[in-house]
């Protein structure tokens, strides 16, 4: 079985998704390190050299591998791979999918620390980050909300992420 989990950046999608894998003894894999490891450079160096285009062209290809075989994963994908092309029905298709929901409020105050890791909010200014995220997850929310299942994750710590789509969501 195919576990996949979507959020917005700095929802916990990666830290879910290694917890949640030991407990089903799944082996792990998160789609950003994934792509790192395979072209030899950090996602922001990608972004810097290659562009964003290239990126979602690779990270579309990336995807596509990684599910389409029948070995047991859980996979966190990045924040914005159900938003391009057609890889939300690729996942949809080839996995159970999960949206870590989480507010704007939260993910504000986590990018407030590392946002320099991230290309797409490292040159955003710390007053217009608020209004930045609140925009893009509106124009994102449509394609997360297509998830089989998802879990508010404000107010839990990773743990109790995990124990609700172990004990609420039929994993
Ligand atoms: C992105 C999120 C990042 C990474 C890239 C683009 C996005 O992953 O894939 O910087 O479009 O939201 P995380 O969600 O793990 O930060």
């Amino acid at each position: 079985m195919k576990i996949v989990l979507i959020g917005y950046m700095a929802s916990g999608k990666s830290a879910v998704g290694r917890e949640l894998s030991q407990i089903l003894a799944y082996p792990f894999l998160d789609l950003d390190d994934y792509i790192e490891l395979k072209e030899g450079k950090s996602i922001s160096a990608i972004f810097a050299d290659d562009g964003e285009i290239y990126f979602r062209a690779i990270e579309a290809n990336y995807l596509l591998e990684l599910l389409s075989n029948e070995d047991d994963l859980v996979l966190s994908l990045g924040g914005g791979t159900p938003c391009y092309g057609s890889n939300i029905d690729v996942i949809l298709e080839k996995s159970i999918s999960y949206y870590l929901k989480t507010s704007i409020q939260t993910i504000h105050s986590r990018l407030m620390h590392e946002k320099s890791k991230r290309p797409l909010v490292a040159s955003i200014s710390k007053d217009g980050l608020q209004e930045f995220i609140a925009k893009h997850l509106f124009e994102r929310r449509s394609f997360y909300e297509r998830a089989n299942y998802q879990v508010t994750t404000d107010n839990l710590t990773i743990t109790e992420v995990v124990s609700q789509l172990v004990e609420n969501q039929s994993i």
